[in-house]
């Protein structure tokens, strides 16, 4: 793997731009939020293309509350109330989703520049979010870590706290596998029987819904447009996806195609379950690479981790972190092409 590291490309924040290459996969990672700004892949005549959204501007990324390739943190996804309860105390979060927290709170993990260091097929970036930082307990020590492998992009998150904590790491890169215009003909694969159902905050309420017959089964492989328009409740709260999908299997769990440029993603990870969004809040003013306005439905964010909410709605919420135990979650993105699932 080459590396290049850009001290100047965004000029308004004192954060790096990482170029990681190799044969197969171009990624640029920013020290602010760990954010994957670009990824370059094949197509299946063999093109290179940038397959996620971004920004040119450093302060866009500032700016703007869409989480794009960021990763989010401490917790991701909402927490009803913003509060939460743990050994008898009550913690207070920020309240920056309505009522509720959403990714971490106003100064999540996507806006904290992160020490990093090189490793000879990757980067490892760390952070220590303080005690009570955003109201969460406990100084927790992070690190995430990007490698690359042949054609595969391994994103691994580690962490540990000096108390009993809450934490749920994710990346939120919007993957568009055609490099433009909606997703609504990428066909979408996820191995999942049931999903948990939104309440009219968005907020996860931990209530399992089989998907069979309903618009959220996508077990046998369909676009995501085909679907996305009944009016099923659980589609008219969240916009569009915006689901937590709970997995049968976490090889392939999730693989996503776009039959345009042949270019296919596979996801595995260790986690339980990923948020399925389609970027429904996305609306035609953030100003992307390339001059393209990002509108409604132009990615999916394929967003790999523990339950949301799980801290109110699981008995054992899996997203305790225990004092001094290691916390760590894995996820592979592997870019391929049809011409090499075929032969
Ligand atoms: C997603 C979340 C959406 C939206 C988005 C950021 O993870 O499920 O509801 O908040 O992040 O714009």
């Amino acid at each position: 793997m080459d590396f290049t590291i850009e001290k100047n490309r965004f000029t308004n924040i004192a954060a790096d731009v990482i170029v990681l290459k190799n044969e197969e996969l171009e990624v640029h990672v920013t020290s602010l939020g760990c954010t994957i700004v670009s990824i370059f892949t094949k197509d299946k005549f063999g093109h290179k293309g940038d397959v996620v959204l971004g920004f040119d501007q450093m302060d866009t990324y500032t700016r703007q509350d869409k989480y794009l390739g960021a990763i989010v943190g401490r917790c991701a996804g909402r927490i009803k109330g913003a509060k939460f309860s743990l050994h008898d105390q009550t913690y207070t979060l920020a309240k920056n989703n309505g009522e509720n927290t959403l990714h971490g709170g106003f100064e999540g993990f996507n806006t904290k520049v992160f020490d990093y260091e090189m490793l000879p097929n990757g980067i490892c970036f760390h952070y220590v979010s303080k005690d009570l930082e955003e109201g969460y307990p406990g100084n927790l020590h992070v690190s995430i870590t990007y490698i690359l492998d042949g054609s595969k992009l391994i994103a691994q998150y580690d962490a540990v706290c000096d108390q009993d904590s809450v934490v749920n790491i994710t990346n939120h890169t919007y993957f568009n596998l055609a490099g433009k215009g909606t997703v609504l003909n990428h066909e979408l694969q996820v191995q999942s029987d049931e999903i948990l159902c939104s309440d009219e905050d968005c907020c996860a309420n931990g209530i399992p819904m089989d998907v069979s017959d309903t618009p959220f089964d996508f077990r046998i492989p369909k676009t995501i447009g085909k679907d996305i328009e009944v009016k099923h409740e659980q589609l008219i709260i969240g916009g569009g996806y915006d689901h937590f999908y709970l997995f049968n299997q976490q090889d392939k769990a999730v693989v996503l195609k776009d039959p345009s440029s042949g270019r296919i993603l596979e996801v595995s990870t260790n986690q339980v379950g990923c948020q399925i969004y389609s970027a429904n809040f996305l609306d035609g003013t953030l100003e992307g690479k390339k001059r393209w306005y990002f509108d409604r439905r132009e990615a999916l964010c394929i967003e790999t981790q523990a339950a949301p909410n799980a801290i109110h709605t699981e008995k054992e919420p899996t997203t305790i972190l225990k004092k001094g135990e290691p916390y760590q979650a894995i996820t592979i993105f592997e870019f391929k092409t049809e011409k090499e699932v075929r032969s």
